[in-house]
Parts: C-alpha cells; sequence; structure tokens
C-alpha cells in the first residue's frame, strides 16, 4: 500500500467529534496527513529498526510516544512485542506502549506463557490487554448506574436480585474465521472475556475511587470469589445448516477452515456463582452464541417477588411474569428499562406489565461513539481503567480452565442447533434448574 492508498482507506472510517463541525474537515486532513504506510515482517529487527528510521524523521528531535497496536494472529504476538521494544522503543523520553488483542491464551497455562513472555520485553504498565466490551457505553454506563444513583444500589444484592443474566447472540456464523474460531470455541471467544467482565463490574463492591487500581482491586476480587463451573452447569450447542425458503444456511462444519468433525462449542450457556456476602445463591445466567436469530447483548436483572403481593390474584397463574426486571441493552439500539407492574387506566383493576424507559437514540442525539475509539484514546491518554490487569486475566482463566479441559478431555458432543434458531432447548433445563426463565425469551413490550 502507498500512504495515498492507506489515507484513502482510512478516511473512509475517520469520524470527527469536535464540537464546531466547521473545523472538521481540516482536523481530519492534518490527521491524514500524519498516517504513513511502513511494511516489514513481525520477526524481523531489521525491518523494525527501519520503521525506527523512518518514525525518527517525522519526530523530527521532539519528544514522542509510541503506541503499537497488537491486532495480529496471537502466534506473532511475542516476535512483534520483542521488535517493537528492542528495535523500535521510543528513545527520546517519550513512552511506549503496546495494545494485545484477545485471545491471551487458550488456558491458565498458555496464558501465564503469554504474560512471562510479554514482560521480558515490557513493563505490565507498558501492556494493554483489550476487551472491546469494556469500551462500550453502557457497560462503562454500568458503574454510573450503580454508584451515582441512590435507587439501585441498596437492591444489589442476594436480598432484592433473583438472578442476573448476560446474554450475547448473533445473528451470523464464523463467516470465514473458523480458523481461528476451531480452536477457541465460544467460550474462550465470548465468556472468559466479554461476559466475565461485565459481570465483574456488575456484581464488584464500590470501589475506593475512579482509580484503574481500584476499579481493577474490585473486579479482581469478584473473580476470585467465583464457584468453580460444573460441567453439568454448562451448556454446548453447535449450528447446524438450515434451510428458509431458497436460502440454505450452512453448518458450522461447513465452513472450510473448521474440520468436519469438529465439537467446538458455538453456543454455551452456565450458570456462575459468586460465593461472598452480597451474591451468595443468586445465579449469574450467561449464555453466547453465534447464528442464533437476533444480533443483541445485554444484562438482565430478575428481582425477586413482592412478598405477600396483594395483587397476587389480578397475576393469574403466573406471577412470575409478574416480577421486576431491569435490562441493560448494550447492543443494538442501546437502552436501559424497567419493567414494572402498573395499573392499565379504566374503572376495572387490570394490571399491566409497562416499561420506565431509557431509550438511547430517543435521549440523546449524539452518536454513540465505537468501544475501540474510546479505548485507543485511553490507551493513549494512560488511562487504564478499561483494560485487562494481569492478575484479573489470571483469575477469569482459573475459573474457565478446568472446565474447558474437562470438556476437551471428554470430547462432550454440543446440542446442534439450526442456524437462525433461538439455540439448544438444554439452555431452558440449565435455567429451569435454577428456577430461572430467560428473560430474552418472553414479550418484552417496548413503549
Ligand atoms: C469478538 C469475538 O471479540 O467480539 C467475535 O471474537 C465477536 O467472535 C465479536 O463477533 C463481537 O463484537 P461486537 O462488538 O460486534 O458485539
Amino acid at each position: 500500500m502507498t500512504d495515498a492508498e492507506l489515507r484513502n482507506m482510512v478516511s473512509k472510517t475517520l469520524t470527527c467529534r469536535i464540537d464546531k463541525k466547521e473545523n472538521c474537515s481540516e482536523k481530519m486532513d492534518q490527521f491524514l496527513k500524519r498516517c504513513f504506510y511502513h511494511s516489514g515482517q513481525y520477526d524481523s529487527p531489521e525491518n523494525f529498526a527501519a520503521l525506527d528510521k523512518k518514525l525518527k524523521e517525522h519526530e523530527d528531535g521532539r519528544t514522542s510516544n509510541r503506541l503499537f497496536y497488537l491486532s495480529i494472529p496471537p502466534n506473532i504476538f511475542i516476535d512483534a512485542v520483542k521488535c517493537a521494544s528492542l528495535s523500535a522503543s521510543s528513545g527520546n523520553g517519550g513512552w511506549t506502549r503496546v495494545i494485545v488483542e484477545k485471545p491471551f491464551g487458550r488456558d491458565s497455562e498458555s496464558s501465564a506463557a503469554l504474560t512471562r513472555s510479554f514482560k521480558q520485553y515490557l513493563t505490565e504498565d507498558q501492556i494493554f490487554r483489550i476487551d472491546h466490551y469494556l469500551g462500550k457505553e453502557l457497560v462503562e454506563n454500568l458503574s454510573v448506574l450503580r454508584f451515582s444513583n441512590l435507587i439501585f444500589e441498596p437492591l444489589w444484592s442476594r436480598q432484592y436480585i433473583r438472578n442476573v443474566q448476560l446474554i450475547f447472540s448473533e445473528d451470523f456464523g464464523t463467516e470465514g474465521r473458523g480458523g481461528y474460531f476451531d480452536n477457541y470455541g465460544i467460550i474462550r471467544d465470548i465468556m472468559q472475556n466479554h461476559l466475565l467482565q461485565i459481570l465483574a463490574l456488575f456484581a464488584m463492591e464500590t470501589p475506593v475511587s475512579l482509580d484503574a487500581e481500584d476499579i481493577r482491586n474490585e473486579k479482581v476480587k469478584v473473580l476470585r470469589s467465583m464457584r468453580p463451573i460444573k460441567l453439568e452447569d454448562v451448556v454446548l450447542g453447535q449450528y447446524k445448516n438450515h434451510t428458509r425458503g431458497d436460502v440454505v444456511y450452512p453448518a458450522y462444519v461447513d465452513d472450510k477452515t473448521v474440520p468436519k468433525d469438529s465439537l467446538t462449542p458455538t453456543f454455551a450457556a452456565a450458570a456462575l456463582f459468586i460465593d461472598n456476602a452480597r451474591w451468595d445463591g443468586v445465579p449469574f445466567l450467561m449464555k453466547a452464541g453465534k447464528a442464533l436469530h437476533n444480533k443483541r447483548a445485554e444484562i438482565r436483572v430478575q428481582f425477586r417477588h413482592v412478598p405477600g403481593n396483594l395483587y397476587k390474584r389480578n397475576f393469574g397463574a403466573d406471577l412470575d411474569q409478574a416480577t421486576n426486571e431491569l435490562v441493560i441493552r448494550v447492543q443494538p439500539d442501546e437502552a436501559i428499562y424497567l419493567k414494572i407492574n402498573n395499573k392499565v387506566p379504566g374503572l376495572g383493576m387490570k394490571l399491566d406489565r409497562s416499561n420506565l424507559n431509557l431509550h438511547y437514540a430517543a435521549r440523546y442525539s449524539k452518536e454513540i461513539p465505537d468501544a475501540y475509539e474510546r479505548l485507543l484514546l485511553d490507551a493513549i491518554e494512560g488511562e487504564r481503567r478499561l483494560f485487562i490487569r494481569s492478575d484479573e486475566l489470571d483469575a477469569a482463566w482459573s475459573l474457565f480452565t478446568p472446565v474447558l479441559n474437562e470438556i476437551e478431555e471428554k470430547k462432550i458432543t454440543p446440542e446442534y442447533y439450526p442456524y437462525g434458531s433461538r439455540g439448544p432447548v438444554c439452555a431452558h433445563y440449565l435455567a429451569a434448574r435454577y428456577n430461572v426463565r430467560w428473560g430474552d425469551l418472553g414479550l418484552d413490550v417496548e413503549q
């Protein structure tokens, strides 16, 4: 690629978030003029030295910082880190940082090995492990919701919350990413990181301050209080082909990069527990899947029944439907809504479920920045709050590694579900074992 080709590519997705729109095109031009393309091998110190030379020319003796963003296959992480650190670090008093994309290993051992190798070349505060779900607007808002409103935090415990559901679904399959995916599966791809990170933020105690270390200390405590996951509390699924009208939707194993006999799960549901005073006995149910009927990520909090509910008979047999539920829809169409019971206006006494609804598109005119915009900016500013510390990563792997090993050793066959469906039936049985009904399968009336 030439510099011009790179600039052209960047310009297609470049956004400008300064308030005075009239200066945007000027700003964007200034930015694009500072983009250069340099190609080389990931493991070549000479190529990185050439990059260093080129950067120095542009830096022109000024104090400059360098941020390397490794969106590359994990098997070349170390080579690239080594070369970047030894041959292309900032040399004149500026900082050098490295952003790493997951997968950070595939179990406790490989993750620890990766961290050890990184630390030969970098200090912990140079490493920015990205989990882009932490950069999503509604995930960041979780702490604001909890800690800057009086009404939620007093209810945020086993005393009032019956269960918490963390749901991720995509309406497309691996689409050519099977080569990467088959070695990892949905538990490593989504649950061990994105959903677990949300869980930690959801469940942590109030941090001492908004400082990165204080927040991450609290998250680690939650992760380390979690009960080991039992195999019987995990449901695995894999999508099979499905024909709708004239369209044939492929099975996971139809992906050319996936072995025909692959048992890799593309769907998983699990029941997790936090053995601490706040959450003792409250099931945290996770569900993540590809090739399902919709694309969605949400947190659902189901509250307990109202004791001695005066209006019990108005709900008929299905009192369960009458519990309050707080839904935080991370994407798409960001929203926070609380399901409450309400009297239907009129002379009789008919109750109805309604939503107190904060619909972002209606409330805020501003476009919501992409998670990566926020995270890259944070890395530049040295803000570590939304990045994963190494002890957090260790705790997350300690939780999932034993059950992942068991699944692989026992060669557990996943339940096959049709492409575009609601996923394996066994996920309902898992929820039912803990007296839970998945909230996303009910009728969500939205006003
Ligand atoms: C990635 C996973 O981390 O997150 C992908 O590797 C998944 O499999 C993606 O599709 C989902 O991210 P988003 O932001 O599109 O929900």
